[in-house]
């Protein structure tokens, strides 16, 4: 099978899909052990989370159920600029659930921190974060993740959910899109 830096030789990969699939395992195991004879709901964030999400459950030997939000941050491009509006809510009462926000990328943290007040606010039993990548060096919002893929550096990264302009969510790999790109 071609890898995608075969087919689109502009994309450097930062993450295999094996690197992907091992560290999502272990996430699972971790999500698994915490949550022992509970019940818990994942809720993702569309679009860019719905594919982390779905490998994750999988690693959860738990009892579960979906959800999913969708945010927009107005701006486009690149850049957050940091004021979030809610484009879908969730369908099912979080009270008094477990809930696991399930987030492609941390970056300055003005979505999840925007997500964690509203949430709380529906008073869920607990209120977790999974967050595939953290960019931790762009934090503006003290955010902390519960659970954490990788932490990267300040790059614009694509694949495996996530994009640039709608394009490249199908790729299998996590991969850096050179700023010419962008
Ligand atoms: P934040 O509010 O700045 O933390 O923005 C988080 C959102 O920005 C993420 O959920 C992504 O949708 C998007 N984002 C941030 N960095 C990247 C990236 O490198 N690639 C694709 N999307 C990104
Ligand atoms: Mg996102």
């Amino acid at each position: 099978m071609p890898t995608t830096t075969a087919v689109m030789p502009q994309l450097r990969v930062l993450f295999t899909r094996e690197q992907i699939a091992q560290r999502v395992a272990e996430l699972g195991e971790e999500i698994t052990r915490d949550f022992t004879g509970q019940s818990i709901i994942f809720v993702g964030v569309l679009k860019g989370a719905s594919i982390f999400l779905g490998d994750l459950a999988r690693q959860v030997k738990l009892d579960a159920t979906f959800d999913f939000i969708s945010v927009a941050s107005y701006g486009a491009g690149t850049k957050s600029s940091g004021e979030v509006r809610l484009n879908k809510d969730v369908d099912s009462s979080m009270a008094d659930k477990n809930v696991i926000l399930v987030e492609d990328i941390l970056d300055t943290g003005l979505t999840m921190g925007f997500l964690r007040k509203l949430f709380l606010a529906h008073q869920p039993r607990s209120l977790k974060i999974a967050a595939l990548l953290d960019k931790a060096s762009r934090r503006l919002e003290p955010v902390h993740a519960d659970y954490v893929g990788f932490v990267i550096p300040d790059e614009f990264v694509v694949g495996y959910g996530m994009d640039y302009a709608e394009r490249y969510r199908n790729l299998p790999e996590i991969c850096v899109l050179p700023p010419e790109l962008q």
